[in-house]
């Protein structure tokens, strides 16, 4: 299979009109602990982030939720002590509590402003760092107005223990208005050749308020690089059970899928990943994929896909051999259906529904 070799320049871009300025290309650090394998080992998971670092990729994503107990936060925290804190734009994310249990059901999401900020005092001190760039609300609590977490986060701002204000999943009334309490740099959401559905509002609200995209899973999850259909299911056990568009019947559809994002790769001398992370870099100026990996590998090849030049032509046909009728699942894990940005709406701030 040929691919993008990466001896390239990552370009700089500006996410949102505050001025916070990133890497084009990002690196989602949630899968070094675990989340579709095992963790990989502390030493190995430094490496690959200071190797990204060194490519010229300085936007790095994590998240209190990440890994048992805050591993993903500490894990970074740890690379960040080799690296250049202050060319480093450093975002996490504070809302999906965990009780107890490991599985979906222990997941809560929490939005108050007390929470709010026992959470940034909780990161700050696990990244061991004095402030964080980009700090995103996970997911949205459907019974804290977003005006009072907004407010509370823009405290943080006042205190400079966070930079610049993100939100994820959150609906497009969410997004107004948050934006209309504090300006918002970020929407973190997942975008990619078969996860389509933002395109309609969410991306032409983001444009108008001026706030960046950062698409999460613009690999599918590893469908595009192959995952489930060349490389064994074996790898990412998780999914098989709990993703529905890896479950067998599902999968055995989406294969097909797979194959013609494949035949279209060889057209452009990329890799179906490189293939499928292009067309997510061509969606424009704003809009900065963070695909997480946990091999050096695979990560050259995705500094790789910025050397892939598609035409608006390119980019239709692309598009068209995944017609969103055609991709069998759905696209969020089984039981979360609530996390989508389709429910992700606050109450008005004076009818605050008592808990
Ligand atoms: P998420 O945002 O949920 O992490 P993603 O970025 O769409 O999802 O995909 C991540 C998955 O793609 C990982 O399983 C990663 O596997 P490895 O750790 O084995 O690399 C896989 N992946 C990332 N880049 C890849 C590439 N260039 N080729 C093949 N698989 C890749």
């Amino acid at each position: 299979m040929a691919a993008r070799q990466s001896g390239l320049i990552i370009p700089r871009v500006k996410l949102g009109t505050q001025g916070f300025e990133v890497s084009k290309l990002g690196f989602g650090c949630m899968g070094l602990s675990g989340a579709y394998n095992d963790p990989v080992a502390e030493e190995d998971g430094v490496s690959i982030i200071k190797y990204a670092f060194n490519k010229g990729i300085t936007f790095f994503d994590t998240a209190d939720v990440y890994g048992a107990a805050g591993a993903n936060e500490l894990l970074v925290g740890k690379a960040l002590k080799q690296l250049h804190r202050e060319k480093v734009q450093l975002a996490t994310k504070f809302g999906i509590s965990r009780t107890q249990s490991r599985d979906f059901s222990g997941m809560i999401v929490k939005g108050s402003p007390d929470y709010v900020r026992s959470c940034i005092e909780a990161s700050l001190k696990r990244l061991d760092v004095e402030y964080i760039d980009l700090y995103y609300q996970h997911r949205v609590d459907t019974s804290v107005p977003i005006e009072d977490t907004v407010g509370e986060l823009k405290k943080l701002v006042e205190e400079e223990k966070i930079k610049y204000i993100g939100l994820s999943e959150a609906s497009p009334d969410t997004i107004r208005r948050a934006h209309a309490v504090h300006p918002i740099t970020a929407v973190q959401i997942e975008w990619s050749l078969w996860t389509r559905d933002i395109e309609e509002e969410i991306v032409p609200l983001c444009r108008e308020l001026g706030i960046g995209i950062v698409p999460y899973s613009p690999l599918g999850r590893g469908f595009f690089g192959g995952k489930g259909v060349v490389e064994s299911m074996h790898a990412i056990s998780s999914l098989k059970t709990s993703h529905p568009r890896f479950q067998a019947e599902n999968l055995d559809k989406n294969k097909s899928i797979y194959d013609r994002v494949n035949n279209l790769a060889k057209k452009h001398q990329a890799t179906p990943a490189q293939l499928a992370l292009a067309w997510v870099l061509h969606q424009g100026e704003d809009i900065v994929p963070i695909p997480g990996t946990t091999k050096i590998k695979n990560l050259d090849q995705n500094i790789g896909a910025l050397a892939v030049k598609l035409s608006e032509k390119d980019l239709k046909e692309i598009s068209e051999s995944v017609p969103a009728d055609d991709v069998a699942g759905g696209r969020y894990y089984n039981g979360l259906d609530h996390f989508s940005w389709k429910l992700a709406n606050t109450p008005a701030k004076d009818s605050k529904i008592s808990t």
